[in-house]
């Protein structure tokens, strides 16, 4: 019998409700990366984990690679990600993702779908405000310069934003399911 589990890292929580409902949608267990250990990855077949998406980088995924490093590729093991942001509804967002996060060897191969996050501007504090705020000037810099979707990303950032929807874990739930 196959075994899932769902492994997730979420600061402000959009992650972990999109990994909660994988959870109910494929009955299986889900577990923060802080209660779970590599030791404990042999007990699954199916390995989904998912992260919020910060400054480019998927939360804690570096730490998630070093564990899955000999697994990607074995026949037994299907290993896939899920990234939640507020910049992934558009190709370049998404390639910036894949370049950062999936950039080298084995890693290349793994499937990553993408999910709406939340930002509520007055729930943000210190080192997560100040990069927030550079990421503001860096779009309000450009002026006219803006494309419509750097545009998009400064309304979500200065007006806050919920883009999180279950429907968007249905290909994950297709995937796993067939
Ligand atoms: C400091 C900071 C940096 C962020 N950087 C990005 C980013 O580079 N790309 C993106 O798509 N979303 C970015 N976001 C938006 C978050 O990914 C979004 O809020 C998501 O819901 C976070 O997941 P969580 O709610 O599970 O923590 C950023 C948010 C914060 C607060």
């Amino acid at each position: 019998m196959e075994r899932t589990v769902v492994i997730y890292k979420s600061k402000y929580g959009a992650t972990q409700k999109y990994a909660q409902w994988i959870g109910e949608e494929l009955c299986c267990p889900v577990f923060s990366i802080d209660d779970f250990s590599k030791a404990r990855l042999a007990d699954y077949d199916n390995i989904i984990y998912g992260g919020g998406v910060q400054a480019g980088g998927i939360k804690e995924f570096d730490r998630f690679k070093k564990w899955i490093k000999p697994l990607v590729g074995q026949p037994e093991k299907k290993i896939v990600v899920f990234a939640v942001g507020l910049n992934l509804d558009n190709a370049d967002g998404r390639m910036q993702l894949r370049d950062i996060n999936f950039d080298k060897g084995v890693f290349r191969q793994l499937t990553c779908y993408y999910m709406g996050g939340a930002f509520d501007p007055a729930r943000i504090k210190g080192i997560d405000k100040a990069l927030i705020g550079m990421v503001r000037k860096m779009l309000t810099d450009k002026g006219l310069n803006m494309n419509e979707d750097e545009r998009v990303l400064l309304g979500r950032i200065e007006g806050g934003c919920d883009l999180v929807s279950r429907e968007q874990i249905e290909p994950i739930i297709r995937e796993f399911k067939n």
